[in-house]
């Protein structure tokens, strides 16, 4: 990676004018000011994200636009105000209590926004599942989590094993109704729109303590069971200051978020962020495809773009001409999470965009973003950017001390930022793991610092490489490999070999034209040692039509490694088809 090039900024309208003045200036508790709990401490997410702006001139304010394949409706900070007030009185009705998790299963639909509201107005704690899910990750969810209540639809109820969920006790549903169900079970079933109708608009919100929860997120381990991570409604002051700075939202912006609900980067920024600065959220429903996103954008005029790399390279794999056919100028910021973003990537979006894909780092337990590249900064093509202000990251080597610029070791938080999760559900032994050195959360990946203070990812901790002694990050090979015309995208890995403790082997899925040959596979391997290190360079390489994904997207490298070597998978519950 090259760490001296820098791209300027482009069409710069932004909150954050100076980077290194916000950082030396800024300070959480000059955020909290601007909400109104600062007096009361008493606290409630989604009065802030939208019964706040209902009260002001903004109510009249599209908050939501919502289009599918067949749906295409707006609904103002007003209308969502209403609804969840509404949806808050269905639960209340049922007689759900603060502290009781209520679980959403449902494709997006305007229906999933409003009860997501509603249930955090009640006081409730939320736990969104993507609607992807099988039964066995349903059920391990709904079990670990002993929620009383389950939101989801005809399509998706054959997934739900509630007959033997002991806590189980409500289920809604929204749509039309099951043609049957087990009525042996110990559940009441109710349907949203007669529960809705039934309900009154007026709710007296739950005032909840800064500290209570709000959301669960299960994430996968690379072993054993998914992990309930929870926040908790004082994560908003981050959810509220990155979405100004990073996302750098404005009033006339309609920013559109792709992540599903279901994953974090889907309800932070998908949800919270945006509403709690009053701007206008775009969700459009359905799976990818080039031309349905272009038109998407095209369509609805969307200023900020929030995506994920492999969309990046999906959309770089099609060729540049389907950019071409639309209209693409009301763009003005995009911006990239999820996995590392290739170097690559960013030079294409320059070309296409004219625009920078600013790539940023978090993870679901750190509940908001962490490090950025923000839009007045010079950007580094391949670099995850600096820490937001008022968070100190570093680069810890075993015994955790801070490294010097330049070596790679364990990426570490400072811990107490506002969005940091409040603990693992059920299980205080994997919370305390986050902390093994004195004030610092490890969050399992490896990163180095460069002169200039940028951040480099270099891989998650278990996926880095040993071979003939050297270290080598995965994601370096696999930027390298995209770079060549012939690939689309690549996951590289590390083969235990009894000579070289591990050799490099790489799994490569081509761009449209391009055929597997062992020309191919030589000119690619030479490509990377010429322009990365002879060491670096993959001793095997593998054509893949597919490669094993996240439903959010990542490259599941332990996948590849286990189907490679013939082990067990692990935890498949968040893989894709
Ligand atoms: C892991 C967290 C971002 C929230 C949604 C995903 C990887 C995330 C980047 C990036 C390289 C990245 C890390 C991290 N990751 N962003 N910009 N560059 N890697 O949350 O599912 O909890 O995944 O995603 O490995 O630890 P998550």
């Amino acid at each position: 990676m090259d760490v001296s090039e820098t791209i300027a900024p482009v069409k710069v309208r932004t909150n954050m004018a100076d980077y290194d003045q916000a950082y030396a200036d800024f300070k959480w508790q000059d955020v909290e000011k601007e909400f109104s709990w600062h007096e009361t401490g008493k606290v409630n997410m989604a009065y802030e994200a939208i019964d706040r702006h209902a009260e002001t001139w903004r109510k009249n304010k599209v908050a939501l636009y919502y289009s599918d394949e067949n749906r295409d409706e707006k609904y103002t900070f007003r209308d969502l105000k209403r609804l969840s007030n509404q949806f808050g009185n269905v639960l209340r009705n049922i007689g759900i209590e603060k502290g009781e998790r209520v679980f959403l299963f449902m494709p997006r639909s305007p229906e999933l926004y409003v009860s997501l509201l509603g249930i955090l107005k009640n006081g409730s704690i939320v736990g969104p599942l993507f609607e992807a899910f099988m039964e066995q990750a349903v059920r391990d969810r709904l079990e670990n989590s002993d929620a009383s209540t389950l939101i989801t639809t005809k399509e998706l109820l054959p997934r739900v094993p509630y007959q033997e969920l002991v806590h189980l006790n409500h289920i809604i549903i929204v749509g039309d109704a099951p043609d049957q169900v087990d009525e042996t079970a110990d559940i009441a079933f109710y349907s949203y729109e007669e529960e809705m109708k039934k309900a009154s608009p007026q709710l007296d919100i739950e005032w909840v303590d800064r500290e209570d929860g709000m959301i669960l997120h299960y994430t996968s381990g690379s072993t054993g069971k998914p992990k309930g991570v929870l926040h908790v409604h004082n994560a908003m002051i981050q959810h509220y200051q990155t979405a100004k700075w990073v996302l750098d939202l404005q009033e006339d912006d309609i920013f559109w978020c792709t992540a599903d609900p279901g994953w974090v980067t889907g309800t932070s920024y998908g949800i919270f962020g945006p509403w709690l600065n009053g701007a206008s959220n775009l969700i459009r429903g359905g799976r990818f495809s080039p031309e349905d996103w272009y038109k998407t954008i095209e369509t609805y005029g969307v200023t900020v773009w929030l995506s994920a790399p492999t969309a990046f390279r999906r959309l770089m794999a099609v060729g540049d001409n389907v950019a071409g056919e639309y209209d693409l100028s009301s763009l003005r910021h995009i911006l990239s999470v999820g996995e590392p973003l290739n170097a690559e990537v960013v030079h294409w979006g320059m070309k296409v965009y004219q625009l920078r894909i600013h790539d940023h780092w978090w993870m679901t337990e750190t509940g908001g973003m962490i490090i950025a590249n923000y839009p007045s900064m010079e950007l580094k093509p391949g670099s995850m950017g600096k820490p937001f202000p008022g968070i100190k990251a570093a680069i810890l080597d075993d015994a955790g001390n801070e490294l010097p610029p330049g070596q790679m070791g364990k990426l570490c938080i400072k811990a107490g930022w506002p969005s940091m999760l409040r603990g693992i559900w059920k299980n205080e032994e994997r919370f305390k793991q986050y902390f093994p050195f004195e004030g610092w959360f490890e969050s399992g990946d490896l990163a180095s610092i460069d002169e200039d203070g940028y951040f480099w990812f270099e891989g998650r901790d278990d996926d880095v490489i040993q071979t003939s002694g050297e270290r080598v990050g995965p994601f370096e090979v696999e930027s390298k490999l995209v770079e060549h015309p012939a690939v689309a995208e690549a996951a590289v890995i590390g083969k235990p070999d009894p000579v070289r403790g591990e050799i490099i082997k790489a799994f490569v899925s081509l761009r449209d034209g391009y055929e597997k040959s062992d020309d191919l596979l030589e000119e690619l391997r030479l490509f990377v040692k010429q322009g990365l290190a002879a060491h670096a360079a993959p001793r095997e390489i593998e054509i893949r039509e597919f490669l094993p994904k996240t439903r959010s997207g990542k490259i599941m490298r332990r996948v590849l490694k286990a189907w490679d070597l013939g082990l067990p998978t692990g935890d498949l519950s968040t893989m894709e088809e």
